[in-house]
């Protein structure tokens, strides 16, 4: 993919990518990726984040197997094949202090970490990096966390595989915005 300099543009060029070229990202680059995600807001501009940074091929494929095995539908077999945590270069893996009072505003679970992770991955789209925001591995928190050594009162709030996608991919696809945009309060 090509790198991305209008920030207008930058919105409709980000995709989920799945499948990566065989080929590193720097260390530079990654803290350029990163530095983005610290600029995000978070409630009370408390920062309660960690970003886990997976290059080890042993860890990957370690997440890669939860994430698979999480990933599988019920009654199924998870998948043998590499999987995206496997295959990228990199596993982003942000973390968020878990909440000593929930419900307060801007205190709930995920509200100050989401923001972060999209600045990561619109930072990434900008210079061509493909990423994919996945969860699906929350399921299998405990082990997870034991990978990574993660200690208590921190939850993981996604696992973002990062690289050099393995191909162009179109711009995405989204519905309509009079379908989804009420002016000065719910109108059908
Ligand atoms: C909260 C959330 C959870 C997601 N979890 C997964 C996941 O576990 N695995 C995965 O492959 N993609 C996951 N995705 C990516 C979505 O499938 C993807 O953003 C969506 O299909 C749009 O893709 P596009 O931007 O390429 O059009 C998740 C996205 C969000 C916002």
């Amino acid at each position: 993919m090509n790198p991305v300099t209008d920030v207008m543009d930058l919105f409709r060029r980000q995709r989920a990518v799945r499948d990566f070229a065989d080929r590193p990202v720097e260390e530079a680059t990654l803290r350029q990726v990163l530095q983005a995600a610290l600029h995000a807001p978070s409630g009370s501009n408390t920062q309660p984040w960690r970003f886990i940074v997976v290059r080890d091929e042993a860890t990957r494929k370690a997440l890669d197997a939860e994430y698979t095995t999480a990933h599988a539908r019920p009654g199924e077999a998870p998948s043998t094949e590499p999987g995206m945590m496997a295959k990228a270069p990199v596993v982003i893996v942000p973390c968020i202090r878990v909440p000593e009072r929930t419900g307060v505003a801007g205190f709930q679970t995920g509200a100050s970490i989401y923001p972060a992770c999209q600045n990561l991955m619109l930072a990434a789209r900008a210079l061509g990096l493909g990423t994919a925001l996945t969860t699906s591995h929350r399921i299998r928190a405990e082990q997870v966390h034991a990978i990574l050594g993660i200690p208590a009162g921190w939850e993981t709030a996604a696992m973002i595989p990062l690289g050099w996608p393995d191909r162009a991919y179109g711009p995405n696809h989204r519905g309509p915005l009079d379908e989804v945009v009420h002016w000065d309060r719910w109108s059908e």
